[in-house]
């Protein structure tokens, strides 16, 4: 079965899209953190995303992996644990800026269905629900407001001790929205057959258990279905 959760960010996906794995025994498979890895690679390397050749170039010449290990899940680029260096605002906007490519869209598009291929997943991302995984079983298109979502991210990086003001969250915020939902390629936008659900003054509990109620009616028609030969 595939979960696919799709939404801006700061909407809360990580938190459920985690929470649901677990409970239910799923692969958790965080598409973001693939496009920060890449986007990492190309601010180490300070390449100009208007030069087709050096793109292309670093898109064909990159491993990147994902693994969970004691619940937490960890990035690799090029065989190294990126995890922590990949979750920074900087790596946030060079992500969001180098996703709407087409060249790295292709790539990546790839490498995402090849770790579906790894069982049962709970995917996350901004088009999972429309391009990825257009087949799965259960949508999600989770959203909040732009001030919860931008309280929640402030207070993310606050915790990891960075030295940012909400203000500036907002505004990058709300820069990569436009960005990631204006692009020509994948833009983020509800799956007609998602189910819509804003998380603003929802606790991450509450989200979970509305979810996994889903997911549980879905499976159950599944099996019916089988069990009928529809
Ligand atoms: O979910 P995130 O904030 O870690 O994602 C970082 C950026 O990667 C996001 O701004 C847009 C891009 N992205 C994408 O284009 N498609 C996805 N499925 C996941 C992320």
């Amino acid at each position: 079965m595939i979960v696919a959760i799709d939404g801006p960010s700061g909407a809360g996906k990580s938190t459920l899209a985690k929470r649901v794995a677990r409970d239910l025994g799923f692969t958790y498979l965080d598409t973001g953190s693939i496009y920060r890895a890449l986007a990492l690679k190309i601010l180490r390397r300070s390449v100009d995303l208007t030069d087709a050749a050096a793109l292309s170039d670093i898109v064909s010449q990159t491993e990147i992996d994902l693994t969970e290990r004691n619940g937490h899940l960890q990035v690799f680029l090029d065989g190294e644990d990126v995890s922590a260096l990949i979750r920074t605002p900087e790596v946030s906007q060079m992500a969001s800026k180098a996703s709407a490519l087409k060249i790295v869209r292709q790539r990546l598009l790839d490498l995402q269905r090849a770790l579906g291929r790894r069982g049962d997943v709970v995917a996350e991302g901004r088009d999972i629900g429309t391009v990825v995984f257009p087949e799965a079983e259960v949508k999600i298109y989770l959203d909040a407001s732009i001030e919860e979502r931008a309280r929640r991210r402030y207070e993310e990086l606050r915790a990891a001790g960075r030295e940012v003001s909400l203000a500036e969250t907002v505004g990058e915020m709300q820069e990569r929205d436009k960005r990631d939902s204006q692009r020509d390629i994948a833009p983020l936008c509800k799956a007609d057959d998602a189910v819509a659900i804003d998380s603003s003054g929802l606790t991450a509990d509450g989200v979970a258990q509305e979810v996994l109620q889903l997911i549980k009616r879905e499976s159950s028609k599944i099996k019916n279905d089988r069990s009928l030969g529809t």
